[in-house]
């Protein structure tokens, strides 16, 4: 049986629930001994006739921040539960500008929920302009805060989000240049790619030829068990503890499976094993289910059942709001973001029964008919890829399937640009730069976070 040696570089920070396709995943906890606070928050800021409210959590920490006129960070967690204050580069950033850093819960995640049943009725408001008017409406309440504890008015804040939060540090700058010097857009996926092809052609580039030969060929088997009989359908899915999954959400938990490793510069997690199993000529579906249980179950703490759409359909929330994570971050793909990862027509890595209109089936089954993503709207809305903001840092990671839906090239002198390579020993992933400095760290990295230093520095004292 194959053995895996977890060395992986975010076991130790990421113990957070991940939601599942996904994007984000960062609990960069510096301290364990902050307590979270809560912000009443409006449910629909664009109707005054709505007066409903919610609870919106936050953390504050104020280790680095020894003068009270100094910069505040304004951290912006993403699509899963807030796993704590953020720490790792953001600690670092914070304690080179001695910073105060403030950590905001997306609404309707984790504890910040507005509702305990999360109907489609009920989702309305879980909108990329909602959360951007809460972050805007925090940022005003801390410095009012700041203001009646210690009289001092106008400090500098900074945003900064990686992934889907990303592109939100990036839009929140965009909108709200009033509110913020500036923005750190780590992964910033600011271009909601309706047909995301480039997503598996980059996790087949990441993981090299060989690798990415035998993950083919591992799809393949999987999908022709699938379809021979309905015996052999379900015999498939008892190895991935997934009889109960329909076919479509089976295909597509293998693809995450597959390719989360990769995304998160850890190719060799799923490579090594399923290279040997390859090599030894060992059964490649019980070599693939046994790096799922050991490894992708284990490390990000994922089943396949919670991609089944039954599973999505629950609508009850529970006090964690884990539960309920995968359905709300698929409510904002299928209704404004899309990102949708389908198979290349030629050579793809994961089952070509993975396409739009299997998207499409999703958005409609989980949701209700018709529910499907305006990504025009977006672009139109915030520009896209050619986003016309200032003062706003892009990284990326050069291993990254993300990165083709993010900013790689300056747009300009007050909009950098950064795709940060990886060396022999290290892939270069999502979010890459947001993980604590190591001295190991590969030396365009270390680059990179030197720059986003000068330009975090540069652009809060301008
Ligand atoms: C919204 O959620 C509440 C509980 O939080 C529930 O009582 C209500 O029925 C839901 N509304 C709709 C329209 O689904
Ligand atoms: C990955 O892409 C790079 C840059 O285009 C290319 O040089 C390299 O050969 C590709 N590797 C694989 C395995 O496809």
């Amino acid at each position: 049986m194959i053995k895996l040696i977890y060395f992986f570089i975010f076991s130790s920070i990421f113990t957070s629930v991940i939601t599942l396709d996904s994007i984000q995943f960062h609990k960069l906890t510096s301290r364990d001994d902050l307590t979270p606070q809560y912000l009443t928050q409006k449910l629909d800021h664009f109707n005054p006739l709505d007066t409903r409210t919610f609870q919106q959590q936050y953390y504050a920490d104020g280790t680095h921040w020894t003068d009270h006129s100094g910069p505040v960070f304004v951290y912006i967690c993403g699509e899963a539960p807030m796993g704590g204050p953020a720490g790792g580069f953001v600690s670092v950033l914070a304690e080179q500008n001695n910073a105060l850093v403030l950590s905001l819960e997306h609404r309707y995640y984790g504890k910040s929920q507005p509702f305990t049943d999360y109907t489609t009725a009920n989702l309305t408001w879980l909108t990329v302009e909602q959360e951007l008017v809460d972050l805007a409406e925090f940022i005003q309440f801390y410095q009012k805060e700041i203001t009646s504890n210690y009289g001092i008015e106008g400090n500098p804040f900074f945003i900064i989000g990686g992934s889907y939060s990303g592109a939100l540090s990036a839009w929140f700058r965009l909108k709200f240049p009033h509110l913020v010097k500036g923005s750190l857009a780590s992964s910033g996926v600011v271009n909601p790619v309706l047909e995301f092809v480039d997503f598996d052609l980059q996790i087949a580039n990441s993981s090299g030829i060989e690798c990415a030969d035998v993950l083919r060929e591992v799809v393949q088997k999987i999908d022709v068990e699938l379809d021979a009989s309905s015996e052999r359908n379900k015999a498939v899915k008892e190895h991935f503890d997934a009889t109960t999954v329909d076919d479509g959400s089976f295909r597509y938990y293998i693809a995450d499976a597959m390719s989360l490793p990769v995304q998160y510069s850890k190719h060799s997690a799923v490579c090594d094993p399923m290279i040997k199993a390859k090599n030894d000529g060992s059964d490649l579906i019980l070599a693939f289910a046994d790096y799922c249980k050991d490894f992708f179950f284990k490390v990000m703490k994922t089943t396949a059942v919670q991609y089944s759409d039954d599973y999505m359909k629950i609508t009850k929330t529970d006090t964690t709001g884990k539960a309920i994570a995968q359905r709300t971050w698929w409510w904002q793909k299928c209704s404004q973001l899309a990102y949708f990862q389908i198979a290349p027509q030629t050579n793809p890595i994961r089952s070509p029964k993975i396409t739009l209109d299997w998207h499409k089936q999703k958005c409609s089954t989980v949701y209700g008919s018709g529910i499907w993503p305006n990504t025009q709207a977006i672009i139109d809305e915030f520009g896209s890829n050619e986003i016309k903001g200032t003062n706003i840092f892009f990284t990326n990671g050069a291993n990254d399937p993300w990165q083709w839906c993010a900013v790689r090239h300056h747009l300009g002198i007050s909009e950098q640009a950064h795709v940060i390579q990886g060396d022999e020993d290290h892939d270069s992933g999502h979010c890459i730069d947001l993980h604590t400095p190591k001295e190991d760290d590969p030396p365009d990295l270390q680059f990179a976070r030197a720059q986003i230093s000068t330009f975090v520095y540069q652009w809060i004292h301008a």
